[in-house]
């Protein structure tokens, strides 16, 4: 099906988007590595680059989520879904508009479970076929660390820091709980700070368990979910799936 045919809207000058670099095609390698080893679904995921200029091909109703966002913003959020498109082309979804809840959570086609994240110029989506799987989470962040002792305070716990602040540490801590918050969230309809969530990870292989603490909500306390985190090409991906 061609683009026009299924609705999507190509802006002519703009639709070279940078779709496939081989600092692009490292980084999917890298995160398919994670998918292999922590979702037993089918699953497809795709990266894209963005910088505040192209535009990919984009449905009007997904553009019209984000009527006076930045150019920035708008780039990231149009990467994000052409990224998304792609992965669900891939497990045989139909294209169709990728619109989002309030609470900015995409609306996956029935069936499919997903995530999506941006930061620093790069893109990503994963999809994965329900009901083996019930949720994914992906968060794509720069590897640069926390800049300051206070903010990594907010993201880690006490008993996350224990051995001293690491900025580099914190970063990743802050990197695995955006990708659990992407997962828990749609499940459990629960917002989450940082502190609700406890991260035990282990620094040479990535793999990391996160504990939900949630004091407020205590039946969804307790929850675990199992998360790898890889650094590649100045970013760190972290992928969390249930
Ligand atoms: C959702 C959130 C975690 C992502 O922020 P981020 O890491 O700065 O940005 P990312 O680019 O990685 O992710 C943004 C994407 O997350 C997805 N998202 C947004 N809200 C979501 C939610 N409630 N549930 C699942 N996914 C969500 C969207 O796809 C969004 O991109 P889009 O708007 O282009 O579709 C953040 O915006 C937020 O709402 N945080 C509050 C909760 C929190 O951080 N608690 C502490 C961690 S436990």
């Amino acid at each position: 099906m061609t683009a026009a045919a299924a609705g999507l809207e190509v802006t002519p000058a703009r639709a070279a988007v940078a779709k496939s670099s081989p600092r692009l095609d490292r980084l999917a390698e890298a995160l398919r590595r994670l998918g292999r080893e922590l979702i037993e679904a089918p699953f497809e995921v795709r990266l894209h680059a963005f910088d505040g200029s192209p535009e990919p091909a984009h449905f009007p109703a997904e553009a019209a989520l984000i009527a006076g966002a930045s150019l920035l913003r708008r780039s990231a959020f149009l990467a994000g879904r052409a990224c998304a498109r792609e992965a669900l082309a891939a497990l045989g979804v139909a294209p169709s508009p990728l619109l989002r809840e309030e609470s900015g959570a995409p609306i996956w086609p029935a069936g499919i479970v997903g995530s999506i994240s941006h930061a620093g110029g790069v893109a990503g989506a994963i999809v994965a076929r329900a009901p083996t799987i019930i949720g994914v989470g992906l968060d794509i962040d720069t590897a640069e660390p926390i800049p300051e002792a206070a903010t990594a305070r907010l993201v880690g716990r006490p008993d996350e820091l224990s051995d001293g602040i690491d900025l580099g540490r914190a970063k990743r801590l802050f990197v695995a709980k955006e990708a659990v918050y992407k997962l828990h969230f749609p499940i459990q309809r629960k917002f989450l700070e940082f502190h609700d969530v406890r991260v035990d990870l282990d620094a040479e292989t990535g793999d990391f368990v996160a504990e939900i603490l949630d004091p407020h909500h205590a039946e969804i306390a307790a929850a675990r979910y199992r998360g790898k985190l890889v650094e590649s090409e100045g970013m760190l991906l972290a992928l969390v799936g249930c």
